[in-house]
């Protein structure tokens, strides 16, 4: 947490300490780096919490190509690990599993009358399966801006939905079910099965909406990169935020250049010098947020040894200074470590 000086420390340290999280949400402007992050704040929460759940959202899946390893709409056990499961979920599209199957016709008039509402139920589904699966923390990999806070604002929509019917209910009573019956609606699909849904999941909705609003609970982590447009997404997101009352004190600046004292090239320093400019303002800006600098590698970040290389700078603010000697450090480090090991297990043997 914050040191004496008030000054947030520049890592992510703080989220793996607030034991009481349940919900962290990664977003930010497309190709970012938001994967990647969440990505690896869930690693990192796996070694602190008994089971960690994360769950995409973006529908051009990419937590497949990050950990390198295909995942479906269940939770999967992530290579590796014991406590790190993963999921993909289309929030556009009828998830079976989550309930929206069968529900054409009155179903689909009451998705057109209330915007987004099809989605909202696919993606309240989700949440009241995820919650009965009792994970200790659950990470979103969110996709780009617009289309997060559309998912943030699905628990009003669907109770915008409920009303929405319920209204309706009250007005003509017992006509729409008759009408529905006219039409060959079966019951199972008709207007009392969907108020019977609707209401059903009223309380999860409640629930989660409680819980999203509730700092203890839920944080939301920008990503972004040193630039205008990225800069400029960053308020407008983080001013959403606080519209809809979720907490979000962190702001991660990927693909950072490092002054590093090889660097020759006009263009690399010309690109610094711009970064430099951007990284003074969201400082700044963001006097009271957890800033973490994540430099920019020659590579991709894809496997799980990359995130787990990677994910050092999550925790170590980067220091390009110190990271030859940091490399060897921890490889002397390592080696020792062997040795004792080795000499452990040979005493071992003895026993
Ligand atoms: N600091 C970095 N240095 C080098 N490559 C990086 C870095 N961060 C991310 N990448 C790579 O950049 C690409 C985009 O990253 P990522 O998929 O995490 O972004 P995203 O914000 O999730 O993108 P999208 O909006 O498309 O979902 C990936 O190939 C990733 O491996
Ligand atoms: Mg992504």
């Amino acid at each position: 947490m914050a040191d004496s000086d008030d000054i947030p420390e520049s890592t992510v340290h703080n989220i793996l300490e607030q034991d009481t999280l349940k919900w962290v949400f990664v977003g930010g402007k497309g190709g970012v780096g938001k994967t990647t992050c969440s990505s690896i704040i869930s690693m990192l929460l796996a070694r602190v919490r008994p089971s960690v759940l994360i769950i995409s959202t973006d529908p051009a899946h990419n937590l497949s190509d990050a950990f390198q390893q295909r995942f479906t709409k269940t939770p999967t056990l992530v290579y590796g690990f014991k406590n790190l499961y993963a999921m993909e979920v289309d929030p556009s599209v009828d998830n079976d599993e989550f309930g929206t199957e069968g529900m054409d016709s009155l179903f689909s008039d009451l998705a057109n009358a209330i915007p987004g509402i099809d989605e909202a139920m696919s993606f309240g589904e989700m949440l009241k399966l995820v919650q009965t699966m009792d994970y200790s923390c659950i990470v979103f990999d969110t996709a780009p801006t617009g289309h997060t806070l559309r998912l943030l604002q699905f628990p009003a929509t669907l109770e915008k939905g409920l009303e929405k019917m319920m209204s309706l209910k009250s007005k003509f009573g017992g006509l729409l079910s008759q009408v529905t019956r006219i039409f060959g609606v079966e019951d199972d699909f008709g207007e009392d099965a969907i108020i019977g849904r609707l209401e059903g999941m009223k309380n999860v909705i409640e629930q989660v909406n409680k819980q999203f609003k509730d700092p203890d609970l839920t944080t939301f982590v920008c990503v972004c990169i040193p630039e205008f447009l990225s800069l400029y997404e960053t308020e407008r997101l983080v001013q959403e935020l606080t519209k809809f009352e979720i907490d979000t004190h962190n702001i991660i600046i990927n693909q950072v250049l490092f002054d590093d004292e090889d660097v020759e090239s006009k263009l690399l320093k010309a690109r610094m010098r711009m970064q430099q400019k951007y990284l003074d303002q969201f400082f700044m800006l963001y006097d009271d947020f957890h800033i973490t600098k994540l430099p920019l590698l020659p590579e991709e970040v894809t496997g799980v040894e990359a995130l787990k290389r990677f994910s050092r700078h999550f925790i170590t603010p980067y220091q390009p200074s110190l990271e030859k000697g940091t490399v060897e450090e921890v490889e002397q480090r390592l080696s020792r470590l062997k040795e004792q090991l080795a000499e452990a297990e040979a005493e071992l043997e003895k026993l």
